[in-house]
């Protein structure tokens, strides 16, 4: 049998230290450990995006990495980057312009439009769905977020600009 191991990490600001399985995910570790289950779960390999977290500034999928890979690294997820604001106007947007209905690809779609404004400032639509292609909605045929994440690209570049 596999002896648990140590991990240390940083998870929506603060210190987390635990023990883990070898093989859990981090996505599993969220969810069952952390109680941090706006981190979805669809496909659990790496195809619909539901899952999604950012990992020291990048996005990643958390069915596809393990708990112990992110040992001594930072985790943001859809709670912690509501709660510092980052989502704020993605999500109104989204709301807005009804873009989500069930809501479970919601959180994996806004840390990849988050994701994707941070290195392209001024997307096409084209561009947009383009950076989407990596996450399923089966409720919205998609053409209200790209308005949304649109929307908010268009706002934050007026804003750099004022
Ligand atoms: S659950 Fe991770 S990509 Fe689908
Ligand atoms: S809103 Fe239901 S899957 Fe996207």
């Amino acid at each position: 049998m596999t002896e648990p191991l140590p991990i240390r990490l940083t998870v929506n600001g603060a210190p987390v230290r635990r023990f883990v399985e070898p093989r859990l995910s981090l996505a599993d570790f969220l969810r069952q450990d952390l109680g941090l289950t706006g981190t979805h779960l669809g496909c659990e390999m790496g195809a619909c995006g539901a899952c999604l977290v950012r990992l020291d500034g990048r996005a990643v999928h958390a069915c596809l990495t393990l708990a112990v890979q992110a040992d001594g690294g930072t985790v943001e997820t859809v709670e912690g980057l509501t709660e510092a604001g980052t989502l704020a106007d993605l999500q109104a947007a989204f709301h807005a312009r009804n873009a989500l209905q069930c809501g479970y690809c919601t959180p994996g779609m806004l840390v990849a439009a988050q994701d994707y404004l941070a290195q392209d400032g001024a997307p096409s639509r084209e561009a947009i769905r383009d950076a989407l292609s990596g996450n399923y909605c089966r409720c919205t045929g998609y053409e209200a977020i790209v308005d949304a994440i649109a929307e908010v690209a268009r706002a934050r570049r007026a804003g750099r600009q004022a």
